[in-house]
């Protein structure tokens, strides 16, 4: 079985002070009982990376950054490099729809920031999923296998990747996918390019997580789905007590009986 996952993208939120409490709070909320069988991982802005790294210390909470750039120095003004987050976190989000959609990212370059990423020994967080226009069209599918075959084309192995499904018409729209909708493209398009890329071995290893309008109310229609692994959460990961019902519902759902 792949591993389990609750991740919270904390996106442009949170001062240092801020996020240093709300990583307190999780902490704290997840002491006792400690959750079983899930991955937590956090995922502040840059600048909050090593006073958060400092508030979860001694914890079993992972850190994951936001960004990551495919070079590891140089002349790349406001740049941050795996190499250099990889002091603190041991995952990282790349190919977010904010950063295809807003910052411009194409997919070359996301496919040489994974390369990087895994070269710098960190996680990706590959995130994948199509527009409203592009799931009308009826090429929800098509889109979502090419992501995944673009961005992979350098990374040899399955091992370390974790896969986010998330439809850009669902992220912060308050309006999540159906579970159904959701698991047609990770039981089909997701797995299936995978296992092509990987063998079906391999590729069985790979978590791969929903992400839209996640909260706790409707998280475990998807947990209970064995073609998803966990959940990418946005907005609900900035509240310490929805977040932390997320990760419990995970250990819940997916951890060991
Ligand atoms: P949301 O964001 O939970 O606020 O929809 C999810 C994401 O963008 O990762």
């Amino acid at each position: 079985m792949p591993p389990c996952l609750a991740v919270g993208n904390w996106k442009m939120n949170t001062g240092v002070a801020e996020a240093v409490a709300l990583a307190s709070s999780i902490r704290n909320g997840l002491e006792s009982p400690a959750p079983r069988g899930v991955e937590t991982v956090i995922c502040p802005p840059f600048i909050s990376l090593a006073p958060v790294m400092d508030a979860i210390s001694g914890s079993p909470i992972k850190l994951g950054a936001q960004n990551a750039y495919s070079r590891p120095s140089g002349a790349f003004t406001g740049e941050i490099s795996p190499q250099m987050l990889a002091d603190f976190c041991q995952y990282v989000i790349l190919g977010h729809s904010e950063r295809r959609h807003v910052m411009g990212e194409d997919e070359g370059l996301i496919a040489e920031k994974t390369v990087a990423a895994v070269a710098a020994g960190l996680q990706p967080i590959l995130c994948v999923g199509e527009t409203l226009e592009e799931r009308q069209r009826g090429d929800a599918g098509a889109v979502t296998r090419r992501q995944i075959r673009t961005a992979l084309a350098g990374v040899p192995t399955a091992g370390g990747l974790v896969i986010a499904y998330e439809p850009v018409w669902a992220i912060g729209t308050g309006v999540p996918a159906t579970p159904a909708a959701v698991v047609d493209i990770t039981a089909g398009a997701i797995r299936e390019e995978l296992a092509d890329r990987y063998g079906e071995t391999a590729s069985s290893q790979v978590p791969v997580l929903y992400g839209g309008s996640v909260n706790p109310q409707n998280v475990a229609d998807f947990l209970r789905e064995p073609s998803i692994q966990g959940a990418l959460v946005g907005g609900a990961s900035l509240n310490a007590g929805q977040f932390i019902q997320i990760v419990r519902l995970t250990a819940e759902i997916k951890g060991p009986a």
